[in-house]
């Protein structure tokens, strides 16, 4: 058994949980929306066709904000094909997906659909093939009263009241030639400036996020995030970058080591963004959103075929994880709230069907892959405030990335709710962790709820055949003795213990 600590105290706080840390995203793409949320035929679909066997496992996930419609879907995308009297919308082709795009479901479905799962939409404008003119007429249609030209087309569709979508993304990728209608930096700053402006002339009370450098690998990183923040920082509220994680071919060491590749992408982007804003003499702090995020590395993107477009969604990209990839995950939830103070939006990439957390079989059953536990935990158990969580931990080696504490995790205050939260994970492979905590500087808690994700086979998936073959479970080897917490986390596992206040 390994012995590790965590320290922390209720006065050293990295900053406010944004509950849109616990987002998702539903693109175009595959069986996402068409045999994902969307299944009119579907024996558990409800009056709009959306499939309520989905909507029950997204609403016991609690995404808080989902991110729609792409991805590199929007780049192409008219938005105006997609509302109005299903009949008349006009089928498309998807050239970015190869598809050809009935546009049954769009913006108002999409709407009302997050409604019913009880999440917030956060919408992102083609700043592709079309511009400022498409943007601000969506803001218009979706977020102005009545009593205009767009809003009273959304009225005429059957939506008296605006959407109210708050969260708005200038384009998507738009650093990289996989994006349709790709620019250079200063073009896109300017474009994404003045999309900006429109849009909240429309509607003063939108926040803005600007396409950041796709990842860190991307050519032009970090300068495009430099060019496009020089041009743009006053008109917008968060940069968006986004961040897949591999398994690289080393192994489960150097896998579960990968999110420090997140976390020092996520720190540089925060200096760039202090950068230009000095450079600004500005007095507004820039945010991230990291509108997606997750581990893919199995499925890789269908060759383009330009000659034929499929009639039927095709099912692109549906890798099947692991328990392993869940613990990376993890990993990933816990590096975020490490960053509480600057990200302010994380959506999980994506919600159902295409590299997503849940699966479903057209006309069939739907199930969570294993990745939906510990974005579900997170979501239940991770609000309140982020404790700068000090780990003192043995250490291993990896390759790529230098030593890497075998412990990772993070505390989470809730006085609201009087709880305490740790997550937890414990990277090894061989031992089982003896963790001790001090929690004189919190105040005086007791064990709540403890959850464990652990699996002797962690290539061990859940299927239709074995939906719950990868689930937490109550565990109960956590306990506080005179202010000092014990637990122990076995080997290769995520960890939820959940405190609440005594009330001796
Ligand atoms: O999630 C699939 C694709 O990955 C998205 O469309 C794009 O934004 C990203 O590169």
């Amino acid at each position: 058994m390994i012995k590790a600590r965590m320290k922390f105290d209720r006065d050293f706080r990295i900053g406010a949980v944004d509950d849109r840390l616990y987002g998702s995203f539903i693109e175009h793409l595959g069986r996402q929306v068409y045999g994902g949320v969307y299944e009119p035929g579907h024996p558990s679909a409800d009056d709009m066709g959306f499939r309520t066997d989905v909507m029950d496992l997204v609403r016991k996930l609690g995404p808080t904000i989902i991110r729609y419609p792409g991805g590199n879907f929007v780049s192409a995308y008219n938005w105006e094909d997609g509302v109005g009297p299903v009949a008349d919308r006009p089928k498309r082709l998807d050239v970015v997906w190869d598809v050809v795009e009935t546009n049954e479901f769009g913006t108002n479905e999409f709407c009302e659909w997050t409604r019913r799962v009880g999440a917030q939409p956060m919408m992102a404008v083609n700043m592709g093939t079309r511009g400022l003119d498409a943007a601000r007429s969506i803001v218009e249609y979706c977020n102005h009263p009545s009593g205009s030209y767009w809003s009273d087309l959304r009225i005429s569709h059957g939506y008296k009241d605006p959407h109210n979508i708050k969260v708005w993304c200038l384009g998507n990728e738009m650093d990289g030639h996989h994006q349709m209608g790709h620019k250079p930096a200063d073009q896109y700053g300017i474009v994404a400036r003045e999309s900006g402006k429109l849009m909240k002339m429309v509607d003063p009370s939108i926040e803005l996020t600007i396409s950041g450098s796709a990842y860190w690998g991307m050519p032009s990183f970090p300068d495009w995030n430099i060019t496009i923040l020089e041009q743009a920082y006053e008109q917008i509220d968060m940069i968006s970058i986004h961040t897949y994680l591999q398994k690289p071919v080393e192994g489960t060491a150097e896998y579960m080591a990968r999110p420090l590749l997140m976390d020092s992408f996520i720190s540089t982007v925060v200096s760039i963004c202090d950068v230009v804003k000095a450079k600004h003499r500005s007095r507004k702090p820039l945010y991230i959103s990291l509108d997606e995020w997750n581990v893919w590395w199995r499925e890789r993107e269908p060759e383009k075929n330009v000659r034929s477009f499929h009639t039927t969604p095709q099912p692109y990209l549906e890798e099947v994880y692991s328990f392993e990839d869940a613990v990376v995950v993890g990993l990933m939830i816990i590096t975020l709230l490490k960053h509480a103070d600057r990200v302010k939006i994380a959506c999980f990439s994506e919600l159902v069907n295409t590299i997503a957390c849940i699966t479903t079989r057209t006309g069939g059953p739907v199930w969570p892959q294993a990745t939906y536990y510990p974005l579900m935990l997170a979501s239940k158990y991770g609000r309140g405030v982020a404790l700068n969580t000090l780990i003192d931990s043995p250490v291993y080696e990896s390759k790529d990335l230098g030593p890497v504490t075998l412990l990772d995790g993070i505390a989470i205050l809730d006085d609201e709710h009087d709880a305490l939260t740790i997550f937890a994970v414990n990277r090894s492979q061989e031992d089982d962790l003896a963790l001790e905590c001090d929690l004189r500087g919190v105040g005086d808690y007791k064990v709540d709820e403890q959850w464990l994700l652990a699996h002797e086979d962690w290539d061990a998936s859940n299927t239709e055949a074995r939906p719950d073959n990868v689930v937490p479970r109550r565990a109960a080897a956590a306990s506080i003795d005179d202010g000092k917490l014990t637990a122990v986390l076995p080997k290769l596992s995520y960890s939820v213990l959940r405190m609440k206040k005594s009330r001796e």
